[in-house]
Formats: C-alpha cells, sequence, structure tokens
C-alpha cells in the first residue's frame, strides 16, 4: 500500500489516463444494460455502440473489441501480407509497446521515421516507399498516432495527414490511425471526430482511457475491412460474449465524458506551468493530457523525483533516463492538480542544484 501524505482519499495518480474507476453512474448503466452474447452477434447494447461509433467515425462499420493493442494490430492484420513493411513512426505505440506483435501476428517489418513530436510528413512518408520490385518489402501501410503518447499527447497537424493520405491513395497504400486519444484531439482542437478520421482506412479509438471505462475499444473502416477483423478477433480470442456490459459504458462515456476533457488538458497546462523556471527541467508544452519533462541529468535525477512526488502522495512514471510523464484524466480533481503542481515546486525547490541527482551513490532521500 502506498504510503501518501495528502489530504486526499488517494494518491494522485498521474501514471496514465488508464487508472480510472467507473463512477457510480457508469456502474449503474453497466448494470441496467440489455445483454445478449456477441459472438453470436446478437448482443443488443455491442451492437448500439458499434453503429454509434461508426457514426461518430464517418466509417461504414465498426467492431467492438477488448483492448487498443488488439485493434491496431488486428488493422495491421487486415491490411499487410507477411513480408510487407509498415512506414510509422520511431516512437509509435504499435512498434513500441504491443508487445512485439506487428512481427508476431503480421510478420511485418517496420520501415520507421524519426517525427517532430510524433508527426510526420507526406514527404517522408516518400522517402520510405520501396520502388515495386521483388528485392524490396511491399510497402503497403502507413500508420499515424494521434495524438502521440510517447511524444506527450500531441496532436497530428490535420493537413499533414490529409497530405499522407493522398500519397497512400497513389501508391496504393492504406492508412491506419491509432486514436486511442482521439476524443482529446478534438476537443483541443474543434475538429470533428467525423473529420480526423476522414483520411485513414481504418481508425482504432480506446474507451478505456480519457473516457473512463474500465475496457474496450474499436476499430472502424469498410464493410469489408471490418469483416475481415470479424474474423481475426475471433482467432485471436477477441470475441466476447455479454459484452454489452463493456459496451454501455462505453455508450455512457460517449455522452458524458468527452467535452470534460477539457478540464484535463486545462490541468496538463497547471503542472506545466509548475515545472517552469527550474534550471535543468524542461517540461513540453502540452497539446492534451500527457505532459512530459526532460530533465538535465547532472542537475535532476527523474526517478529521485518520482521517488520524492511519490512519498508525498503523487504517482507518475519514468520513461527514460531524462524523462517523466504525467497524465490527466477524470478521476483527478482540480485541487488534486493543484496540489500536485505545489508539491512539484516543492521537490524541484529542495533539490535544486544538488539534491535532485544522486552523488557518489549517496542519494537524497529527505526529498
Ligand atoms: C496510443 C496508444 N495506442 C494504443 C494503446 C493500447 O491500448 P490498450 O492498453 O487498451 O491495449 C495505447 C495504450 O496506452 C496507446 O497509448
Amino acid at each position: 500500500m502506498t504510503d501518501f501524505s495528502n489530504s486526499f482519499s488517494k494518491p494522485v495518480d498521474l501514471r496514465s489516463d488508464t487508472v480510472t474507476r467507473p463512477s457510480p453512474e457508469m456502474y449503474e448503466a453497466m448494470m441496467s444494460a440489455p445483454v445478449g452474447d456477441d459472438v453470436l452477434g446478437d448482443d443488443p447494447t455491442v451492437i448500439l455502440l458499434q453503429d454509434r461509433i461508426a457514426e461518430l467515425l464517418g466509417k461504414e462499420a465498426a467492431l467492438f473489441m477488448p483492448s487498443g493493442t488488439m485493434a491496431n494490430q488486428i488493422a495491421l492484420k487486415v491490411h499487410t501480407r507477411p513480408g510487407d513493411a509498415v512506414i510509422c513512426e520511431e516512437g509509435c505505440h504499435i512498434l513500441n509497446y504491443e508487445g512485439g506483435a506487428p512481427a508476431a501476428i503480421s510478420g511485418v517489418i517496420p520501415k520507421t521515421i524519426a517525427g517532430t513530436r510524433g508527426a510526420f510528413t507526406a514527404e517522408q512518408v516518400e522517402e520510405k516507399i520501396a520502388p515495386d520490385n521483388s528485392h524490396f518489402a511491399r510497402t503497403s501501410l502507413v500508420e499515424i498516432e494521434n495524438s502521440h503518447n510517447r511524444a506527450g499527447g500531441s496532436i497530428f497537424p490535420q493537413d499533414e495527414i490529409i497530405a499522407i493520405s493522398q500519397l497512400c491513395n497513389e501508391r496504393g497504400m492504406l492508412l491506419h490511425l491509432d486514436g486511442a486519444r482521439l476524443w482529446n484531439v478534438h476537443v483541443a482542437t474543434g475538429i470533428p471526430l467525423g473529420d480526423l478520421s476522414r483520411p485513414a482506412d481504418t481508425v482504432s479509438v480506446c474507451l478505456s482511457k480519457g473516457l473512463g471505462c474500465p475496457a474496450g475499444s474499436l476499430l472502424a473502416g469498410s464493410r469489408d475491412h471490418i469483416a475481415y477483423a470479424h474474423r481475426i478477433r475471433k482467432y485471436l480470442g477477441g470475441g466476447m460474449r455479454q459484452s454489452g456490459i463493456l459496451a454501455a459504458a462505453g455508450l455512457y462515456a460517449l455522452d458524458n465524458n468527452i467535452s470534460r476533457l477539457e478540464e484535463d488538458h486545462k490541468h496538463a497546462r497547471l503542472l506545466f506551468e509548475a515545472f517552469g523556471g527550474f534550471d535543468g527541467a524542461a517540461p513540453i508544452e502540452p497539446d492534451t493530457n500527457i505532459l512530459i519533462v526532460e530533465f538535465d541529468n547532472s542537475k535532476y535525477d527523474p526517478e529521485l523525483v518520482r521517488q520524492a512526488m511519490e512519498r508525498r502522495g503523487v504517482r507518475f512514471l519514468t520513461i527514460s533516463k531524462t524523462r517523466i510523464r504525467l497524465v490527466l484524466h477524470l478521476d483527478v480533481t482540480e485541487s488534486e492538480a493543484e496540489y500536485a503542481g505545489e508539491k512539484i515546486r516543492e521537490v524541484l525547490a529542495g533539490m535544486s542544484g544538488r539534491a535532485g541527482r544522486s552523488m557518489n551513490g549517496i542519494t537524497p532521500q529527505s526529498f
């Protein structure tokens, strides 16, 4: 059990937006949902959710599944043949955090682009396309992530996505959008979800992140792509039975938890400000709900900062030797975000110039 010393009844948990618990109202919606057997195709709540998501994203069909990883990997499998190449950004989720699945499930090779905050241009894609020649892997798919997790919830410029989509059309490639947090992009930019999705052939969206559901993702696309995705979901074991219970949480979240994402974005900016003015701490201005802070290791040790904050009842992750990540979500209130900001300033000021790094193996535990 974490020893936390804040005055709230729980730690301020900024490790991820996946840590949220269903609200009483969401539980109520789940308990009262009519259910069937979705593998047999007759769970009315799943059907309702799939239709609603297809409509929201402007696609012909959508398929409910347990996780964002499954939705992305099924998309890769639908769009590629073993031996094909997939163009994607080097920090993307599908390559870095999905257990090697592109190789294991689809047998594809990645061609990565070093992006700018997770985004890249149509010209960069063009450079990666191999000639149509049997020496080379067939480049069949481009994958983009919007918002981009590892780059700090950053937004992929929509004009560039449209240009990449046009290039894909010209060169016979397909485009998959990992939109696990597309809701955040929609709220931050005001661009309708259908417009954000239009350039992509398939789009995955997650209910279990900013929207606060316990589980569930959907893949949306053409009727043919989704029919094939249905077969793959089956053989990967992703078919669920009375999954209307989970779909009901999703329907509740679509009605109640989208526009409030603006609060998470505001809290991310509040924490961005809190990190300001400390030599050796460089917060990256957040587009949405994820804040990344880059430390100069000669001044601060991110792991020590993390430990000091944990002792004050604020949790987050170190994501590299120089970086920490703080994720805002619906279980963090304004006063909790303010508390986290105060503690950040207290810890960084206390460590400033001396105690934020371990010296000769002696770590400054008092912070
Ligand atoms: C951008 C992105 N895509 C996909 C996923 C995978 O979602 P899941 O954890 O539901 O498999 C995540 C999870 O954090 C993510 O951040």
